[in-house]
């Protein structure tokens, strides 16, 4: 059960304390767009900064950057012109617009996968109400394309384009300029961070359904017949999957990765690998790994270019929702830009272990008498025998050439014989897996997580248990008062402490320690650093730890050194 009040009051705070707050407010609003504030700006950078590192530490994965702007055939090649839609339906009374699958919610265990009439008839049996006005009437649902169209350019010279529903296109569109940078070696992959646009229908929930949102996509090439080698015994800790049920009712499964796979609750260990590098991104940033599971989609739920695809889902105070999908895109995206585009670049060269030798009959022209008897069209006939498919049984024959015309070819022109041609590989579409991560989702739960409602002198006190990877600022440097030169050092300290690369710090100076160490708790800062009248005597400070608001006095020395080893705990 969710508790309403709680995401009230998270909600509040998140807004009072400059974290995440409705976007356009001064004009009332535009519902599923979000500002990050000050301080949710900073985590938001964080979040992603993590995100890119945790998939290019290894180096077989590089990050581009491409346009959000879309031209429309890219996107009539991918499918979403025709098929990124939503069910839509209507009340007849007031005209409120609904996505009609969530309108069943409570009716199906997984509306997404039903037609349109299924859902209708689930509505009108269900007497489902209006939750605008309360009405039963709805409209035949119909789908709704959930992209937002632009024109490039101006008047009869434009085009019509599209804000981009997806970062993944970029990375195929620069496949050819992959495929050179990791010099033709597959498996490869890109990975882009960005906004995605979808006019959603309705959106609901806060951050979990915005029309404007930050994605983080992978896109990870690889050679369908040589998949990498993944190795997942080392993967113990217990998952929850879900499985598709396949018509049954989902069941849940706690088992390892091994497991999964030993078993055969997943059958493709690269998407598995990717499923596992999912969960230890989340749990690196802050999500309680007792709130994470994987569920696999059925099949008439699945995205129109997927083959196989699990979602990573997290529970908190909106029910499990979907953050991550992980999807086995197939050639669908590449296969289908070349077939577009008529380019040959989307492609990768396959060596075969040994050469193949390819065994041909031809006919073998001989040129001294081929050429006087056709003269001007010798070349023709040349070309056009060195194209016969066929070979003929018997001779005089007729033969096509490129003019369109006939000519008879007898057996004293050629010479039938057998050639071997050396082929040392082919050329073939690669494979696509896909982790596309939703990241307001995922720092929605991030905080959801974190927040800790207690109290403290019988005054309600919130923290917020934020990972130090993520959190606003690593360290708020406090003067314990302004005057007698505690501020000048404090302001000096802060600045030594900004000094030290990839390490944020900032100074507080207003209103009673208290309330200042209160307001850091809230917005999740790890460290406070209290400069008082000793600090001024010995250079020493105060170190106080968010978790457990315990303090230790330090030398200002040892506390700049342990902040470049990022390893401020060990003065506790
Ligand atoms: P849903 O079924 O909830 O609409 P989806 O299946 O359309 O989601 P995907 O297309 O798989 O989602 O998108 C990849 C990720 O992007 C999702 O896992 C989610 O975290 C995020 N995402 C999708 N739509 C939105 C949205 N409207 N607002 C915020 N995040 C979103
Ligand atoms: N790229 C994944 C998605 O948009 O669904």
């Amino acid at each position: 059960m969710t508790d309403e009040k709680r995401i009230e009051r998270l909600s509040a705070m998140l807004k009072r304390r400059g974290i995440v707050l409705p976007a356009f407010e001064i004009y009332g609003g535009v519902s599923g767009l979000i500002d990050y504030g000050p301080v949710g700006a900073s985590i938001r950078r964080r979040v992603i900064q993590n995100w890119v590192e945790h998939w290019t530490i290894n180096g077989d994965i590089v990050e581009i950057d491409s346009p959000t702007i879309t031209p429309e055939p890219v996107l009539v090649a991918s499918g979403h012109v025709g098929e990124f839609n939503d069910l839509m339906t209507q009340c007849g009374k007031c005209s409120a617009a609904f996505r009609a699958d969530q309108l069943a919610e409570n009716n199906h265990p997984n509306p997404e996968i039903l037609e349109a009439n299924e859902i209708d008839e689930i509505l009108i049996s269900n007497e489902i109400e209006c939750p605008n006005c309360g009405d039963k009437n709805w409209t035949p649902s119909k789908p709704m394309n959930l992209m937002f169209g632009t024109k490039i350019g101006a008047m009869r010279a434009s085009r019509q384009a599209y804000m981009r529903p997806e970062t993944a296109q970029g990375m195929f569109m620069l496949y050819p300029s992959l495929y050179r940078h990791f010099r033709q070696k597959l498996p490869f992959g890109a990975i882009q961070t960005g906004k995605g646009y979808r006019n959603e229908i309705s959106p609901r929930q806060g951050m979990i359904r915005l029309r404007e949102f930050n994605m983080a996509e992978l896109e990870y090439f690889i050679d369908p017949e040589n998949p990498p080698v993944i190795d997942l015994s080392m993967k113990k800790e217990i998952v929850s999957f879900i499985p598709d049920p396949h018509g049954e009712d989902y069941k849940e499964v706690k088992i390892s990765f091994s497991e999964a796979i030993d078993q055969g609750v997943m059958k493709d260990h690269t998407v598995a690998y990717f499923l596992s590098r999912t969960l230890d991104f989340l749990i690196n940033v802050g999500i309680n790994p007792s709130k994470i599971r994987f569920r696999q989609h059925e099949g008439t739920e699945m995205a129109h270019y997927a083959e196989d695809c699990w979602d990573c889902e997290i529970f908190g105070e909106h029910g499990w929702i979907e953050c991550v999908g992980i999807a086995n895109r197939t050639c669908h995206d590449l296969l289908s830009h070349e077939k577009h585009s008529n380019s040959n670049s989307l492609r990768a060269w396959r060596e075969f272990d040994e050469p193949k030798t390819d065994t041909k009959e031809v006919l073998a022209p001989n040129t001294s008498i081929l050429g006087p008897m056709f003269r001007g069209k010798a070349g023709l006939v040349l070309e056009s025998l060195k194209q016969l498919d066929e070979l003929p049984d018997n001779f005089p024959f007729e033969l096509q050439i490129k003019d369109g015309t006939k000519v008879e070819i007898t057996e004293e022109m050629v010479e039938r014989k057998t050639i071997h041609t050396s082929i040392a590989g082919e050329w073939f579409t690669p494979h696509v897996i896909e982790p596309a991560f939703g990241i307001d989702r995922i720092i929605w739960h991030i905080l959801d997580h974190a927040y800790e409602e207690t109290e403290k002198e019988g005054e309600k006190y919130n923290l917020l248990r934020l990972s130090e990877s993520i959190a606003p600022v690593d360290l708020i440097v406090l003067p314990l008062f302004e005057k007698e030169g505690m501020g000048e050092t404090a302001r000096k300290l802060n600045l030594q402490i900004n000094q030290i690369k990839g390490v944020i710090s900032s100074i507080d100076s207003s209103k009673s320690i208290g309330r200042r160490y209160a307001r850091a708790d809230e917005i999740g800062i790890p460290w406070a650093v209290t400069v008082d009248h000793i600090s001024l005597e010995d250079e020493t400070v105060t170190v106080r730890r968010r978790d457990d608001q315990k303090q230790v006095r330090t030398e200002i020395q040892l506390l700049l050194n342990l902040i470049r080893l990022g390893n401020v705990s060990s003065l506790f």
